[in-house]
């Protein structure tokens, strides 16, 4: 296969313009959906074996067809861009690159579940991404009836907004904090419990919806001849940290970690080998031995980790894991809501005692009680943020042993000028910048004029 039609998604140069993506057969499958049954739309996708690409790997039809089949009178569907995720810049890529994939996958997922609205969700500060989503939308709504069903929500830049029950409290005006119940059983602007007013509601990111759109033109066979049996298409990864040339690219799934680095990556430096790999800040750490493992949902989890969103940071054997371990509980520390209380306390104890190991001040007691800690963190949890701390952090610290003693000895003489890479642009021949602000945050949400040490 070439280069090109081993993308689904995006092509070489960004698509400029309605025009432009119908002369590239886009479209097409919107009027196909109008003409056909929306049992048979999701028997395409389930067939196709579409999964989400926003992290958890849910069967996408599984989904549509559990809210098409509601009874209840009023349903709703979002397209989550919100990208919040560490290491990852997918989605921003896609925007900017084909934004009429994705307001034609979402039309179509409002036509198949019966929305009466559908919403995409975006951050404010995302303003490149915005104006590329405005223009396919301006477009699309001039011509095509369901278009004007969707609404592009701006929504603020906590980690949390991605998260899906958060995600309809910031569409309903509200702050990204998890309501209890999942999208299907308490939907947009309704009651809860399943009943008739909960107005069930799909969720999906909007790289899964971009895909919807080629599936139900090109049929299931076609999809499924990229990627592997348990998870069939492409996906865009992002390759980022210490390597020559940090990349956002789509591949079909299947590839390995070691084709991502050393291939397209550009690999490490000079006399450099892998030491951790990190799928975000929400899955165990990947390890070297896991750089031929054809990636996959299925494959990552079996070997302890997971595929995430495809945003993997890459670090070298000279950095410091007590560093890393420190900036990612940080991280979640700060973004966690507080509204489980073990949430907020656990990732709290958890960093206080990574940064006095941090800085030489740690003993084994600390090293002792972090695992005690995590194990507890995640009780009572409304959203699976909990579990990251709990998962990441155990993780670093059963494959890195070495490096946390060093800490507590004061041997350590490893990089220590690492920073928590949550991204904020990416130019092609420039890589990747990162939020210079982000060690100003306090877990309260604001910013402080100075450093906030935890
Ligand atoms: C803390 C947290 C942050 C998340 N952020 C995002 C995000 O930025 N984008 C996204 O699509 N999913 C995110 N998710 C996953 C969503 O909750 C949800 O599973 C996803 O949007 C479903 O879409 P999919 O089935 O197409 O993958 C996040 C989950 C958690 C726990
Ligand atoms: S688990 Fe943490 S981040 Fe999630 S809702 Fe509870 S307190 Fe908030």
């Amino acid at each position: 296969m070439g280069e090109e039609e081993r993308r689904i998604l995006t092509s070489e140069a960004p698509i400029a313009s309605l025009e432009e993506y119908r002369r590239r057969g886009g479209g097409q499958a919107l009027e196909k959906v109008l003409q056909t049954d929306p049992a048979d739309v999701i028997e395409i996708i389930r067939k196709a074996g579409l999964r989400g690409r926003g992290g958890g790997g849910f069967p996408t039809a599984v989904k549509w067809d559990g809210v098409r089949r509601s009874e209840a009178s009023r349903k709703f569907v979002c397209a989550n861009g919100a990208e919040g995720e560490p290491g990852t810049f997918k989605d921003r890529y896609l925007m900017r690159q084909n934004p009429y994939q994705i307001v034609e996958g979402l039309a179509i997922a409002a036509l198949v579940i019966g929305a009466e609205m559908a919403y995409l969700a975006v951050k404010r500060h995302m303003t490149r991404e915005i104006g590329a989503l405005q223009r396919a939308l301006d477009e699309f709504q001039a011509g095509t009836e369901v278009a004007r069903k969707i609404d592009l929500v701006l929504g603020p830049d906590e980690y949390l907004f991605g998260e899906e029950k958060a995600l309809l409290e910031v569409i309903e005006g509200g702050q990204p904090l998890p309501r209890l119940l999942p999208p299907y059983l308490q939907g947009l602007f309704g009651g809860a419990l399943g009943g008739p007013e909960s107005n069930p509601t799909v969720v999906n990111n909007i790289e899964t919806l971009a895909h919807v759109p080629q599936i139900i033109l090109k049929g299931p066979d076609w999809f499924r001849s990229f990627g592997t049996q348990d998870t069939p298409g492409t996906m865009i990864f992002t390759i980022s940290g210490d390597v020559q040339k940090p990349i956002v690219r789509e591949s079909p799934l299947g590839v390995t970690l070691r084709e991502l680095i050393y291939d397209l990556a550009g690999g490490l430096k000079e006399g450099r080998r892998v030491k951790a790999i990190f799928s975000g800040v929400a899955n165990a750490v990947v390890t070297p031995e896991m750089l031929d493992l054809p990636l996959s949902f299925d494959s990552m989890k079996q070997a302890g980790s997971g595929l995430g969103s495809a945003g993997f940071i890459v670090y070298d054997d000279t950095a410091c894991m007590v560093d890393v371990a420190y900036w990612f509980s940080r991280f979640l520390h700060v973004e966690s809501c507080n509204q489980c209380p073990p949430c907020k306390m656990g990732s709290r104890e958890i960093t206080t005692h990574l940064r006095r190991l941090l800085d030489g001040e740690g003993n084994r007691g600390d090293l002792e009680d972090i695992p005690y800690v995590a194990s507890w963190t995640p009780n009572g949890a409304r959203c699976f943020l909990a579990w990251e701390e709990s998962i990441v952090v155990t993780s670093i610290l059963r494959e890195y042993p070495e490096d946390f003693a060093a800490h507590i000895e004061g041997t350590c003489l490893l990089r220590h000028d690492l920073q928590l890479p949550k991204m904020t642009d990416f130019l092609q021949d420039e890589g990747f910048t990162y939020d210079q602000t982000y060690h100003r945050k306090q877990p309260d949400w604001s910013y402080s004029d100075d450093p906030v040490v935890i």
